[in-house]
């Protein structure tokens, strides 16, 4: 089964207006050596109107970090909604990062309503999964997994993930310069891939699942080696438009081999 590569920049809280228009350009040009790769960036939520004009007809997606799971628009502070983040051009928001799951409490029943409420906008939500190093040598990877994708599962069904994609983020990989090994990531995407099999073999054939986790351009071509290993969400190395770029190389470079 090919499956289009998909490379997604998560920038975190990071950037300025003159460093954003600096980093788009580059990667504008840069990107249409890779036109068989899809290639999306998820800028802090202030910027995303300004990003996705300069975006304008160029072959680069945009994508929210996050949205409120609320269903409808109304009195929630400091909230954005998914009609919103539509209406300024995004066409993906990550749902269920674990620096929102760590940081700020987001279970696996609130990720699943923001997953459920992107949709109902229009939009592809990036599911993010994965385990802590303590998970992890606990030998609980595949429970935890299985539960973060379950939750979803249950709540949207299987069918659901027509429209979505899926990140395999092992917590202990994101911003410590760690990785998984090739096997580790392909290991757990497969496993993911065999649970949303179980209840749709053919939605599980065609969703996307992107590895994250510490993603630079040296280490790129062997972690997308996997046959199901299907592109990046890439957070510090998606600031630097050579490094994001090389990571693009290296998803085009896969696809051509498998
Ligand atoms: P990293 O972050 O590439 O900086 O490890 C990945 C992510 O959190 O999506």
């Amino acid at each position: 089964m090919s499956r289009r590569p998909l490379v997604a920049g998560n920038w975190k809280m990071n950037g300025s207006r003159d460093s954003n228009a600096n980093l788009i350009h580059d990667v504008i040009f840069e990107v249409r050596k890779y036109p068989d790769v899809d290639v999306l960036v998820c800028p802090p939520a202030v910027y995303l109107d300004a990003v996705g004009r300069q975006l304008e007809g160029s072959a680069v997606q945009l994508g929210a970090q996050d949205l409120s799971e609320q269903p409808k628009t109304g009195a929630y502070t400091g909230e954005i909604h998914g009609v919103m983040l539509r209406d300024v051009g995004c066409t993906h928001v990550i749902v269920g990062h674990s620096e929102r799951r760590s940081l700020y409490g987001e279970g696996n029943d609130k990720v699943a309503q923001k997953f459920a409420t992107a949709q109902e906008c229009g939009l592809i939500p990036i599911l993010c999964v994965g385990e802590t190093l303590e998970q992890r040598e606990n030998g609980q990877t595949e429970s935890v997994l299985a539960e973060q994708l379950g939750t979803v599962v249950t709540a949207c069904g299987a069918q659901a993930f027509k429209q979505a994609v899926i990140a395999y983020e092992p917590v202990w990989a994101i911003g410590t310069g760690l990785t998984a090994t090739p096997q580790q990531a392909q290991d757990a995407h497969a496993f993911l891939r065999a649970q949303l099999a179980a209840s749709d073999a053919k939605i599980a054939g065609l969703v996307r699942i992107l590895y994250g986790g510490s993603v630079k351009g040296e280490n790129a071509e062997s972690l997308f080696a996997g046959p199901d290993v299907d592109g990046g969400l890439i957070g510090g190395a998606s600031l630097k438009a050579g490094e994001f770029m090389s990571i693009c190389a290296a998803a085009a470079a896969q696809a051509r081999s498998k």
